[in-house]
């Protein structure tokens, strides 16, 4: 509701011009006219400022009321930040509260919409005046904003839950409803994260074609990456694992929204400790800043007679040291050009990664297009620029390899590696590097395996210079 001078129809232009020369014409909302003799005109004052300002007096025949008036177009251009503002201030000065700049400046200038709930971040609504003046100042935000419900952030917990911390400032829950790409997900935001930034990836994961497979979801959440599979991706079954109780309330809410509980078999518990071995065809590893925890229990997951396909979130700085060639002396990688031009990504292993890994690289002739071994540089295994994808195979038996000073040199043609974005030499670097530390982790005994990048995915970028990406490793045994 808005207040309005109501005024006789005939002297509706008269009044506004005479409103406006004095500054109480309201610009932000349009007239209405009330009957076949009156016109409501929008004013900045109530009723009570109205008389006590003296002019009902100057004004006698005029009279002042809460009317609902439509916005303006002017209002209606107005960023939705300074409408709230400009709200906002009314509503202090009409509490007879003082309108500070630092008041305004703890307005926020941006939030998250989960369908009717307005989420802020914790840099605004910090001062205690906000709390003491509770609901009706929560009201007035909720109109301006077109929600019901207010929350207000803080950061991600370090709970391991990824919990966030949010509290509610107004309404009786914080239960809200999202829907992407034709998926329902609920959740509570006071209790349980979701990732607005990964729609993309979840875009991408509806696309997979993943018939009848068997997918684990080591990091479930709510089921930001469960539900695609089961929904779009056609998954025959998903292991879906998650610690944090809150999360599982939401995932089997979920699954029962999207009708697909009767595919999904949610473990309870730390995956490390709950998650089936020998039974996957796909594993995300849905993480960040890292999975890496999650790798060993992804790889046991993965069917030992036929391996299959790893999905391996992390974020990746372009400020690597691989990029700094500086200081190699201190580095486990460098990146140089090769002789045309092509990037050569070199991982030299301390002995402390050695040690992590107990194992050295040997050449399977048998699933790259050319490649050699270094002689000189002890072990080194160098991929011809000239197959199409990147490939390693590891073997601990080999005792010719065993050399804890030895070093892993590959050369892979960047060309050839399939990204969504320009593909970065530091995101490179980091596949490899996985890419070496998964073979090793799949090795049992004398068996081998080939892995080979199939796809990095760039999810977002943090600033400055982090990336989330997503690598596609197909892990297959060697017969
Ligand atoms: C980043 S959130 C989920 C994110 C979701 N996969 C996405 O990217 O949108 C990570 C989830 O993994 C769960 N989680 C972390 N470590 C876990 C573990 N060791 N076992 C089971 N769940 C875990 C957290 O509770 C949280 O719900």
């Amino acid at each position: 509701m808005t207040s309005a001078l109501i005024v006789k129809k005939e002297e509706t232009q008269t009044m506004r011009h005479k409103l406006q020369k004095f500054g109480f014409w309201d610009s932000k909302r349009r007239l209405k006219q009330l009957s076949a003799e009156y016109v409501a005109i929008p004013i900045t004052v109530d009723a009570l400022s109205w008389t006590d300002l003296g002019l009902h007096d100057r004004c006698p025949p005029c009279q002042v009321k809460e009317v609902d008036l439509a916005p303006s177009k002017t209002s209606r251009l107005e960023p939705p930040a300074d409408n709230l503002k400009r709200h906002v201030a009314r509503f202090l000065t009409d509490s007879g509260r003082v309108v500070s700049p630092e008041l305004l400046a703890d307005l926020p200038s941006h939030w998250e919409k989960h369908g009717d709930l307005i989420l802020f971040s914790n840099s605004a609504f910090t001062s205690d005046v906000w709390s003491q003046l509770g609901s009706p100042l929560w009201k007035v935000v909720c109109q301006c904003l077109v929600g019901s419900r207010l929350a207000r952030k803080s950061s991600i917990s370090a709970d391991g839950f990824r919990s966030p911390q949010v509290a509610l400032l107004y309404g009786d829950n914080g239960w809200v409803e999202h829907v992407d790409n034709g998926i329902r997900y609920s959740y509570d935001v006071t209790r349980c994260m979701f990732s607005i930034g990964n729609i993309t990836e979840k875009l991408r994961v509806g696309q997979m074609a993943c018939k009848g497979e068997t997918v684990v979801d080591l990091y479930a959440g709510i089921g930001y990456f469960t539900l695609p599979y089961l929904v779009h991706a056609g998954a025959g079954r998903v292991i879906a694992c998650e610690w944090n109780p809150a999360s599982v309330d939401a995932l089997r809410r979920n699954l029962h929204l999207n009708r697909v509980l009767d595919r999904c078999t949610v473990y309870i518990g730390d995956n490390r400790q709950v998650c089936p071995v020998d039974v996957a065809d796909r594993v995300n590893l849905g993480l960040i800043p890292s999975s890496e925890v999650g790798w060993p229990v992804a790889c046991a997951a993965l069917k030992a007679d036929s391996g299959g396909i790893l999905h391996i979130h992390g974020n990746v700085t372009s400020k690597h040291p691989a990029c700094n060639t500086h200081d190699t002396d201190d580095l486990d990688h460098t990146v140089t050009e090769d002789g045309q031009g092509h990037p050569t990504f070199s991982v030299h292993k301390t002995a402390a990664l050695m040690t992590q890994l107990n194992t050295a690289c040997t050449c399977n002739n048998k699933h790259v297009g050319r490649c050699s071994e270094n002689t000189q540089e002890g072990g080194a295994l160098i991929i011809s620029s000239e197959i199409d994808r990147c490939h390693f195979e590891h073997s601990r038996s080999n005792p010719k390899h065993s050399n804890s000073n030895s070093k892993v040199k590959t050369k892979v043609d960047r060309r050839n590696v399939s990204c969504n974005k320009k593909l970065r030499p530091e995101w490179l670097s980091w596949s490899r590097e996985v890419t070496v530390k998964i073979n090793s982790l799949l090795e049992h005994g004398k068996n081998t395996w080939t892995v080979t990048i199939l796809h990095i995915e760039h999810v977002k970028s943090y600033a400055p210079h982090i990336d989330h990406l997503v690598l596609d490793l197909d892990c297959r045994p060697n017969i």
